[in-house]
């Protein structure tokens, strides 16, 4: 898909379907005012605003970010411009079947998360490697797999006093 062709009509289109998504995650999970937390696959920023701690977005399409509001950088999952263990909780809402490699934006994900951090991620069921991302995320740290209409909603840990296993 050319999000940068999609970029202006692109919250029209989504923004309320993607919102509930991020309502289904907010039940799930408890996040911090003080937490960081990095939307990976950004886009307009939609993901990056909905919940209420610092937040940045990152995304390569500049056209998307530029209909976003502040905290939204150009770069791209494979190779994020962050520390070590920088971010309390990593965010990718419907991304990561668009990434050019999944398996190296995953490693960089794990990088740039705090010790005690959480990751949730969520896939487009309809994406022909759907499948195949599951299973690799699945094989690599134990995730809580919800399934919603759209989404696989992979969230870790599912509990607040689990230690993040890397
Ligand atoms: C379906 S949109 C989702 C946007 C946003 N997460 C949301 O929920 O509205 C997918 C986004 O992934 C971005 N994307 C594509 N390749 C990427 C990469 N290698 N790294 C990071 N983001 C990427 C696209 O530019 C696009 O903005």
């Amino acid at each position: 898909m050319n999000y940068n062709i999609l970029a202006q009509g692109y919250n029209e289109l989504y923004k309320e379907e993607q919102i509930e998504k991020l309502a289904f995650i907010q039940q799930k999970i408890q996040i911090k005012k003080s937490d960081l937390l990095l939307d990976i696959g950004c886009g307009t920023g939609i993901s990056t605003t909905y919940f209420q701690c610092e937040s940045i977005g990152i995304d390569p399409s500049f056209e998307m970010i530029q209909q976003g509001k502040e905290n939204l950088i150009l770069g791209r999952a494979e190779a994020l411009p962050f520390k070590d263990h920088s971010f309390d909780i990593i965010l990718s809402v419907t991304a990561l079947h668009n990434f050019s490699n999944y398996k190296k934006a995953f490693h960089e994900m794990k990088r740039v998360l705090k010790k005690k951090g959480k990751i949730i991620l969520t896939l487009l069921k309809q994406s022909k490697n759907c499948d195949k991302i599951k299973k690799f995320l699945l094989d690599q740290i134990p995730f809580t797999l919800y399934s919603l209409e759209k989404d696989l909603v992979l969230i870790y840990p599912s509990h607040e006093d689990e230690d993040t296993p890397f």
